[in-house]
């Protein structure tokens, strides 16, 4: 089912707090994904998930415009989403598991440096925000 506007509203919110620094969250979520979940595997030799690889820290820039495109396209995420799950799904091949379990850790990690924003009525929101843009992501691997 799609955002509600109170849910596109506290997103749309919850971001401009963010303002330039998403790429510092999403570099964290992406540390904590590799660290935490230690048998993640991307099967790309030259892609260093060790904290502060070029890298990761290239990718984690990569995913913040990402989903700071999303939050501006928030009534139609597939098609804004479409080229890059191609690219996933097809050319990359991710495993589809990798997006949830780094969702998780956005969540953990914006909970960590927002207590005071994050209420249920927040976590809900971005759960259901993230999970349209993995679920986007993810299309391509039928
Ligand atoms: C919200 C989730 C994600 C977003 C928005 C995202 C976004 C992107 C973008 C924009 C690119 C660059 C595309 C290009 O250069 O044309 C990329 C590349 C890539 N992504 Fe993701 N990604 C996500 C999740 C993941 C996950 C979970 C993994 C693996 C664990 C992954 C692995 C890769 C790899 C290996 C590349 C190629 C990097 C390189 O060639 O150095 N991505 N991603």
């Amino acid at each position: 089912m799609a955002l509600s506007a109170a849910e596109q509203a506290a997103v749309r919110a919850l971001w401009r707090k963010l303002g330039d620094n998403v790429d510092v969250y999403t570099t964290e979520a992406l540390e904590r994904t590799f660290f935490v979940f230690s048998s993640t595997k991307t099967y790309f030799p030259h892609f260093d998930l060790s904290p502060g690889s070029a890298q990761v820290k290239a990718h984690s820039k990569k995913v913040a415009d990402v989903l700071t495109h999303a939050v501006h396209h928030l009534d139609d995420l597939p098609r804004a989403l479409s080229a890059l799950s191609d690219l996933h799904a097809h050319k990359l091949r991710v495993d589809p598991v990798n997006f949830k379990l780094l969702g998780h850790c956005l969540l953990v990690t914006l909970a960590r440096h927002y207590p005071g924003d994050f209420s249920a009525t927040m976590q809900a929101s971005l759960d259901k925000f993230l999970s349209h843009v993995i679920s986007a992501l993810v299309s391509k691997y039928r």
